[in-house]
């Protein structure tokens, strides 16, 4: 697996000086801009050059419509802006989803219980449109909204910023694994659950329907989400679609193997490295990974 091809996932917050440990994810971090900017120029002298930065945004700050998300106070725009001026050749991917900034902890707008499809399309681009004005690379919906991808395309085509892309999150099943990155963000549901615009594990077909889509909208990536438990999905997905296919290693994959390995139960060095082989051969072009760094390390220093 090369260097190049990772993702590094980054949590941030607003502040200065500040770098909290995420509990259930050990070795990660969220970052305040100083500390994140040390962060990047660490991984960029590794080969890890992509990153994925996603807000831990202050409860305060929520509402029901997740306006924070394109304000002009926003600290994570500031960020990207900041990142990329300090490091232009760094390629930022950014979160679209409500999540962060709903007070309801979901992806959507919520009225009566109900995730609001349409009008939740509104606020996903202009939140995409601020994200590119900031200087976003790669623009990660991972809503799954249905159209989100056709209505962010022509949002961010009508606003100039024809060559930022759209890596689709097209395949995100409701899983369990995503546990420690709500921890990290503060952002878990305040009831129900996703399971009404996430994807059920035991459906591969909706898989392709939901690529089929995806691809006709303009997505110049397709993610499937979590990778270890939908290797084949991925599978699928790059035997039938001609763009590059992207796997989101997951919070909770990661922490289960670093708890393994905590306890002494399995050899770290090699697990790691096995784990993204599978995704590789499998077929991802790209995987967002929270091992990003350590592996990058670790084939520095010639041991994968
Ligand atoms: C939410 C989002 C999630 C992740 C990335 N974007 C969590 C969720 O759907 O609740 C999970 C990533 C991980 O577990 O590492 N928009």
């Amino acid at each position: 697996m090369g260097v190049e091809n990772l993702i590094y996932p980054l949590f941030v917050v607003d502040g200065q000086n500040h770098k909290s440990e995420v509990k259930s994810l050990p070795g990660q971090f969220r970052y305040s801009l100083d500390n994140l900017l040390i962060e990047v120029e660490e991984c960029m002298n590794l080969g890890v050059k992509c990153f994925d930065l996603f807000p831990a945004v202050d409860e305060s700050l929520k509402d029901q419509y997740g306006t924070y998300s394109y304000s002009d106070q926003n600290f994570y725009l500031r960020y990207i802006k900041e990142v990329k001026s300090r490091f232009p050749e760094a390629v930022i991917m950014t979160d679209v989803a409500l999540d962060p900034y709903s007070s309801d902890g979901h992806d959507g707008i919520v009225k009566d219980g109900k995730i609001l499809n349409d009008e939740t399309l509104e606020v996903l681009a202009k939140m995409s449109v601020a994200q590119a004005n900031a200087g976003a690379d790669i623009i990660g919906p991972s809503d799954m909204m249905d159209g989100r991808v056709e209505y962010i395309r022509d949002e961010l085509d009508d606003n100039g910023h024809t060559d930022v892309s759209i890596m689709s999150y097209t395949a995100k099943y409701a899983s369990a694994f995503y546990g420690p990155f709500r921890d990290a963000l503060d952002s878990a549901p305040k009831f129900g659950d996703k399971k009404s615009y996430q994807m059920d594990p035991a459906n591969k077909k909706e898989a392709l329907v939901e690529a089929e889509l995806d691809y006709i909208e303009g997505a110049d990536y397709m993610m499937v989400k979590p990778a270890l438990c939908y290797l084949d999905v991925i599978h699928m997905l790059k035997e039938e679609f001609p763009i590059p296919i992207a796997a989101y290693n997951v919070s909770g994959e990661y922490a289960m193997l670093k708890a393994a390995a905590q306890m002494g139960w399995l050899e770290y060095d090699r697990a790691m490295p096995e784990m993204l082989l599978s995704i590789k051969r499998a077929g991802a072009d790209v995987i967002l990974t929270y091992f990003a760094k350590e592996y990058a390390q670790m084939v520095a220093q010639a041991n994968v």
